[in-house]
C-alpha cells in the first residue's frame, strides 16, 4: 500500500546522498557524503547483517529455531539484533564483560542475549569464545562471521554501489571509505570499478597500529579479514585519529551531520583528495561513506547528565 512498509527492513539502504558545502575543496570538487547512519539501526552495518541472514535463510544455513551467534559490541551487532528481531530469530552475541553499558543496553532492547568474555582477552577473547561455543553445538547455531562472509561485501556491491551509480552516473570520479571487515570498501569499489567510466577508489585505514578509530582495522598489525583483497583499493591512505576525531567534531558543527569517528575519518580523506583537484585545478566528485552517528560515542556519564539530571 502506498505510503506504508511491509517491514522495517524494507527502509535499509537508499540511503541519501549529501552535499558537504563547507568543507575545504568543496568548491572545486563536489564532496559527498552517503548517509549511511540513517538506516534503521543507525549504521552501514545493517545492508552486510540483512543480507548475511538472508542468504543464510536462502541457502538453509539458517533455519527456524536456530540461534544467530556472533561476537560483536559495535554497530553489526545493534544490526544484527534489529533484523534477527524483525524476523523472528533468537539472536546472542559474545562481547567482553567491560564494554559500556550503554552498548549492552542498546543490543538487549531488541531482546538480543548478552554473552559476557573474559575482559582481559579483549575482542579476541569474544571472538575464542564464540567460535567455542559453535564448536560444541554447530547445529544450534548460525554463525554469520562477518570477516569472512560473502555475503557483506555483496551487500554493496548490489546496494551501495548501484546506489552510488544510479544517483551520479558519469559524475563520480573519485570513492573513499575506511576499513573495517573490508566490506564497504569491497564491494562497493567492485561495483564501480565495473562501471564505464574510471572511478578512482581509494582505502583509508588508521596510521597507527594503536588509534581511536573504532570500527576500523590497522591492516599490517591485525587478523586481516578473508574478504579483505589489498589488490582492489587504487590507493590506501593513512589517517590519523586525531584528524578522524576533529573531523566529526567539525561537520557536526558546520554541516548539521553529527557523525561517528569512523565518519570523520572518511571525510578528512575525501576533503584531502578534494583538495588535490583543486590544486592540480581540476574539478570531480568524491563520494565517501557516513558509517554511523555521533551519539554511539557518548559515554554513558555525559548521556545521564544531559538527559536524568
Ligand atoms: C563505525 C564503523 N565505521 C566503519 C566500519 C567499517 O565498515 P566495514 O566493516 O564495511 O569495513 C565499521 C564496521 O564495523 C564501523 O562499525
Amino acid at each position: 500500500m502506498n505510503g506504508i512498509e511491509t517491514s522495517i527492513l524494507d527502509r535499509i539502504g537508499g540511503t541519501p546522498l549529501v552535499r558537504l558545502r563547507r568543507m575545504p575543496g568543496s568548491g572545486a570538487a563536489d564532496v559527498l557524503a552517503k548517509c549511511e547512519q540513517m538506516n534503521p539501526g543507525g549504521s552501514v552495518k545493517d545492508r552486510p547483517a540483512l543480507r548475511m541472514m538472508q542468504d543464510a535463510i536462502a541457502d538453509g544455513r539458517l533455519t527456524e529455531g536456530k540461534i544467530l551467534i556472533d561476537s560483536t559490541s559495535g554497530n553489526t551487532g545493534v544490526a544484527y539484533s534489529l533484523v534477527g528481531a524483525a524476523l523472528g530469530y533468537r539472536v546472542q552475541l559474545v562481547m567482553p564483560k567491560n564494554v559500556t553499558k550503554a552498548r549492552k543496553d542498546i543490543t538487549q532492547a531488541f531482546g538480543t542475549e548478552l554473552i559476557f568474555s573474559d575482559p582481559m582477552e579483549g575482542s579476541d577473547g569474544a571472538i575464542r569464545l564464540v567460535r567455542q561455543i559453535v564448536a560444541e553445538n554447530p547445529d544450534k547455531y548460525f554463525y554469520p562471521d562477518q570477516y569472512s562472509n560473502p555475503s557483506n561485501p555483496l551487500s554493496h556491491y548490489h546496494g551501495t554501489g548501484v546506489e552510488i551509480l544510479s544517483a551520479l552516473g558519469d559524475r563520480i570520479t573519485h570513492f573513499v571509505t575506511s576499513l573495517g571487515t573490508s566490506g564497504t570498501m569491497m564491494g562497493t569499489t567492485r561495483r564501480l570499478h565495473e562501471h564505464s567510466r574510471r572511478v578512482y577508489c581509494v582505502a583509508a585505514e588508521p596510521a597507527e597500529a594503536l588509534h581511536g578509530l573504532e570500527g576500523l582495522k590497522h591492516m599490517a598489525s591485525s587478523i586481516v579479514p578473508q574478504i579483505y583483497d589489498p589488490e582492489l583499493p587504487d590507493e590506501i591512505m593513512p589517517i590519523n585519529t586525531e584528524d578522524g576525531w576533529d573531523m566529526s567534531d567539525r561537520v557536526a558543527a558546520e554541516e548539521g551531520l553529527p557523525v561517528g569517528h569512523s565518519t570523520g575519518a572518511n571525510i578528512f580523506a575525501a576533503v584531502k583528495i578534494a583538495e588535490q583537484l583543486h590544486k592540480q585545478q581540476g574539478g570531480g566528485c568524491v563520494v565517501t561513506i557516513a558509517c554511523d552517528r555521533s551519539d554511539r560515542y557518548f559515554s554513558p556519564i555525559k548521556w545521564e547528565k544531559r538527559y536524568i539530571w
